[in-house]
């Protein structure tokens, strides 16, 4: 059993249900390499300036590369008794090489070892999302430059306003992704300050290499306050709301998918691989991953909630409420790495109904206001043209029939104005292409800013 590096002040031992509460190896076992990479680190700092002799080095990175090696393998089971993983590495290196292992703690604390154990994992958490991020942005500009043309009705209020394209659509998302990636790579820079050498709170007086282990650890520089430094956990906030965030832009972008996959809208079709049936209805065929992707939403919120509530108003420094940050934080990153996979290989594999989407476009007056443009141009008021249109779908409602199908005479009963290049005017193909200032759904403006996002994307990778 792990034995507890603290109890030479104890008479008694730890009751068990104190112990069982206390522990925090059943989830900080997965910051066991991060912990063997930071030990590893400062070994070799404690080494340079003279703490440890290089033979002492030697055995204590043997040890260590030697935990790691069956920890990976499988053959080193965690101890649940040890109070952490922490704790639970030294020990089983101490057990190993005697001696030598019990000198690296010098100048250390478990408060600025877990802090950098920590942020070493978020490192890499945030690295594998990254990865996950860009295929699903990659196969989003994939899939939008494929439906530059493709006409569907673009939405306010859920009702049908005005045309645009499947691939302006999605591009929409793109652009939400990319600011998730921003955030993402600006998080992780905030993050990567090293807090090794802080101590347990008020550094410490060997004189500790900061900068060498900092370096050594792939970290960018140094906290500059210990009592910050082993308490901060603004990382884990912030990589909890870019991951929040993250969720509720798959959340919206899955309802759409919901709806746009019924057969009331059928604009698309999820493939078989991706879409999951139903127990007692033969017929059902149901977008799950998008209905899962948006409910584990709430979960990833959750999380973000657990730990800003859990670091509110608590005083500094290390306080043992923060050991409830690694199973939020762990959470987030885990939803958001199970989703991703799923998520992006639906849309890669989803079959588009372009003619669906274009019967939804023409059916729901989303010409409506390029007819009032049109009447603009030829020198109506804006207000008074809207007030016309407005009066011709009224007219077509009442006549079952749409805008681009009443005869001239019609149109002209109502405004004089009107003339044969009305009908070209309002077709959907003119309604979309004119729209063409940046920003704007026709084809060669979202070719572009698919371009301008991939070039982009390529900055990030
Ligand atoms: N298991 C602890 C955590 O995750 C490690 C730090 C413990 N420090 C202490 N002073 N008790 O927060």
């Amino acid at each position: 059993m792990t034995p507890k590096m603290w109890d030479g002040r104890f008479t008694k031992a730890t009751d068990t249900t104190v112990n069982d509460f206390n522990s925090s190896i059943r989830f900080d076992c997965r910051m066991a390499m991060q912990d063997i990479r930071g030990s590893k680190a400062h070994a070799a700092m404690l080494c340079s300036i003279g703490i440890l002799t290089t033979d002492e080095l030697d055995q204590i990175e043997t040890g260590l590369n030697g935990i790691a090696a069956e920890i990976a393998n499988g053959t080193l089971p965690f101890d649940p008794q040890a109070e952490d993983i922490h704790m639970f590495i030294e020990a089983e290196l101490t057990a190993r090489i005697g001696e030598a292992g019990k000198k690296l703690h010098t100048g250390r604390s478990r408060n600025d070892q877990v802090a950098t154990d920590l942020k070493l994992w978020l490192r890499d958490a945030s690295s594998d999302f990254k990865a996950d991020l860009i295929e699903l942005l990659e196969t989003i500009f994939e899939l939008a430059s494929v439906h530059v043309n493709t006409i569907m009705p673009g939405y306010t209020h859920l009702q049908r306003a005005q045309p645009i394209t499947f691939g302006y659509h999605l591009m929409a998302y793109g652009q939400m992704f990319l600011r998730d990636l921003d955030r993402l790579e600006d998080a992780v820079i905030r993050m990567n300050i090293s807090p090794l050498g802080n101590g347990a709170l008020a550094g410490t007086t060997y004189p500790l290499d900061r900068e060498q282990t900092a370096a050594d650890l792939g970290f960018n520089g140094i906290t500059l306050n210990a009592l910050d430094g082993v308490s901060d956990r603004d990382h884990a906030m912030e990589l909890a709301f870019v991951l929040a965030l993250f969720m509720v832009h798959i959340s919206r972008f899955s309802e759409e998918i919901i709806l746009w996959s019924s057969q009331e809208f059928k604009f698309i079709e999820l493939d078989d691989a991706f879409s999951t049936g139903s127990s007692i209805m033969p017929q059902k065929k149901n977008p799950d991953v998008a209905e899962l992707a948006r409910g584990k939403t709430g979960r990833v919120i959750g999380d973000l909630m657990t730990l800003l509530t859990m670091m509110k108003n608590l005083p500094l420094a290390y306080n043992k409420d923060m050991q409830e940050d690694k199973e939020a934080i762990f959470d987030a990153f885990d939803t958001v790495a199970l989703c991703l996979p799923a998520f992006t290989g639906m849309l890669k594999t989803l079959r588009v109904r372009a003619d669906r989407m274009r019967e939804a476009a023409a059916g729901g007056f989303t010409n409506a206001t390029d007819l009032a443009d049109y009447l603009v141009i030829k020198g109506l008021p804006f207000r008074e043209a809207h007030h016309v249109s407005g009066q011709l779908v009224h007219h077509c409602i009442e006549n079952n029939t749409v805008l681009e199908k009443l005869d001239l005479d019609t149109l002209k009963s109502v405004c004089p104005l009107f003339d044969t290049d009305v009908y070209e005017a309002i077709s959907l193909e003119t309604c979309v292409n004119r729209r063409s200032l940046p920003g704007g759904p026709a084809p060669e403006t979202v070719s572009s800013a698919i371009t301008a996002s991939k070039e982009r994307l390529t900055k990030f990778k």
